[in-house]
């Protein structure tokens, strides 16, 4: 049986028939089950608008989850037990009279999840009506991103939501914190004190953060092309896990402590305007190109494209830190689509030692890299020099990795989960440390609107790069101009 103890709960998943659900939550939900992490009280509402027969949307749900599971997770007992937890339960989200519905539904006595995958302008009304039939007292609601737009959307949302929760009932998506490589930075960072005194603009001259995706827009133009790679990727997942790296360590593990700590980072941003805008960051939008060596269209071409569009699939940017433990440390950012591979790293470049005794022809080798790889192949490396071995070498140097492989170390367990199953998990655990909290979606927001008024004020247009390319050549003489190149590209 599983060490964690998780109460029993009713999970109303809003938006129950839309991609994210299917796609990611039920699955999630399915393996919470199969790890008997689930209480066998809980049980699960379906809530969607569609109408028609309850059965007919119970067996989309489950056939999606077959789909969705990998083939060796698919145990035909739990798949069972699983969908026999699930009722489904038409409700439009903006009516009240089905709100009541849903309240003679939920087991009395037990806390309500209310988790929303739906457009964040429905958020406002949900809450108002689980108020409205005395629900909201023992319910917790998950918000999925994105929440907003920019600084003023966001608060809208946020705002709306507040008005029936308090911040401690509210918990932001944002999935990378649920991935287990990510939780590993605090343990790697804070468990390890051979680290922690490295880590600050004493030891280390810059990091990097990749974030690469080999997909493209993949039947998500609508909403992709309002949002662009800024907004969809580095005002969240990208500048989270900068926070994760630069911030100071918290006075404990919980949830308010590590978050006040990252608001910190958010605030100490140095914001990037006039002259900066030209070099310190890079746009850049796919033309067509080649994925796995197959010919793939540009953005403009994808389906239901407006061939006009300027909006940036790509984004590199220097950011800077406006404090004692990284000043002078550069935070070089980089993400987009229809890149060579998919690729989550982080690269924590160390300074040359301060006085030089090898080969001068050496040099350039000289220098340690600590490698955090989020996705695939999680792990992390550490890049050291050593001396070639023989009696003929002398003091000949080489580079060599320190390796550990997540998936070797964890063998027995076999399988990495999903974030979303550690998402999930923890806010049926009531625990809300791997969620955002409403400051830290405010500060990032405020940073990336400055960057996006500035183009929009320049009339930036993002540059061209090939699909199956690593973004725009600005990108890399972004990072070349301060005498470095992007680690590991090929
Ligand atoms: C989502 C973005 O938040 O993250 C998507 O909206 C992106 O555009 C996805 O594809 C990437 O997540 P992951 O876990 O596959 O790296």
């Amino acid at each position: 049986m599983p060490a964690i103890n998780v109460e029993p709960c009713t999970f109303g998943l809003f938006g129950a028939l839309g991609d994210l659900a299917l796609r990611k939550l039920f699955p999630a939900l399915y393996q919470l089950d199969r790890a008997g992490l689930l209480h066998p009280d809980t049980r699960l509402l379906a809530l969607a608008r569609e109408a028609g027969s309850d059965d007919a949307h119970l067996a989309s749900i489950e056939s999606h989850l077959r789909r969705y599971l990998p083939a060796t997770d698919v145990d035909e007992t739990a798949v069972q037990g699983f969908m026999a937890r699930i009722t489904y339960l038409h409700l439009d989200f903006l009516e009240r009279e089905g709100y009541r519905r849903l309240a003679d539904t939920v087991t009395p006595e037990q806390p309500l999840i209310a988790y929303f995958a739906t457009a964040a302008a429905v958020y406002g009304a949900i809450c108002e009506h689980l108020d409205g039939v005395g629900l909201a007292e023992r319910t917790r609601v998950v918000l999925e991103k994105p929440i907003g737009h920019d600084l003023e959307s966001s608060r809208r949302v946020n705002d709306a939501v507040a008005r029936y929760f308090p911040e401690n009932r509210v918990y932001r998506i944002d999935h990378y914190l649920g991935k287990e490589t990510v939780q590993n930075l605090i343990a790697l960072r804070f468990a390890n004190s051979l680290f922690e005194t490295q880590w600050n603009q004493n030891s280390i001259s810059h990091v990097e953060i990749t974030v690469a995706e080999k997909v493209g827009i993949e039947g998500r133009w609508g909403y992709f092309d309002k949002a662009g790679q800024l907004r969809d990727m580095i005002q969240n997942h990208l500048l989270q896990l900068l926070c994760l790296i630069a911030m100071d360590p918290p006075g404990d593990l919980s949830a308010d402590s590590i978050r006040d700590e990252k608001v910190k980072v958010l605030k100490a941003l140095a914001p990037i305007t006039g002259e900066g805008l030209g070099s310190r960051v890079v746009r850049g939008q796919y033309i067509a190109g080649h994925s796995d060596g197959q010919p793939v269209p540009g953005y403009l071409d994808e389906d239901n494209a407006n061939s006009q569009s300027d909006t940036e699939t790509f984004v590199a940017l220097r950011a800077d830190i406006r404090n004692w433990r990284w000043s002078g440390v550069p935070f070089y950012l980089r993400t987009g689509k229809r890149m060579p591979q998919k690729l989550s790293q982080i690269v924590i470049h160390f300074k040359e030692p301060t006085h030089y005794i090898f080969a001068p022809e050496q040099r350039l080798q000289i220098g340690n890299k600590l490698v955090i790889r989020l996705q695939p192949d999680e792990g992390i490396s550490l890049r050291v020099m050593t001396k070639e071995q023989g009696l003929d070498k002398g003091m000949h140097l080489r580079s060599d990795l320190l390796q550990l492989h997540f998936s070797d170390t964890w063998r027995r367990s076999a399988r990495i989960p999903d974030a979303y199953e550690r998402l999930l998990l923890e806010v049926m655990r009531g625990n809300q440390n791997l969620f955002v909290r409403k400051d830290e979606i405010e500060h990032a927001w405020t940073w990336c609107d400055q960057l996006i008024a500035g183009w929009q004020q320049a009339g930036d247009t993002p540059r061209p790069y090939a699909a199956g390319s690593w973004g725009p050549m600005s990108a890399v003489a972004l990072i070349t101009r301060d005498g470095r190149s992007w680690y590991g590209d090929i």
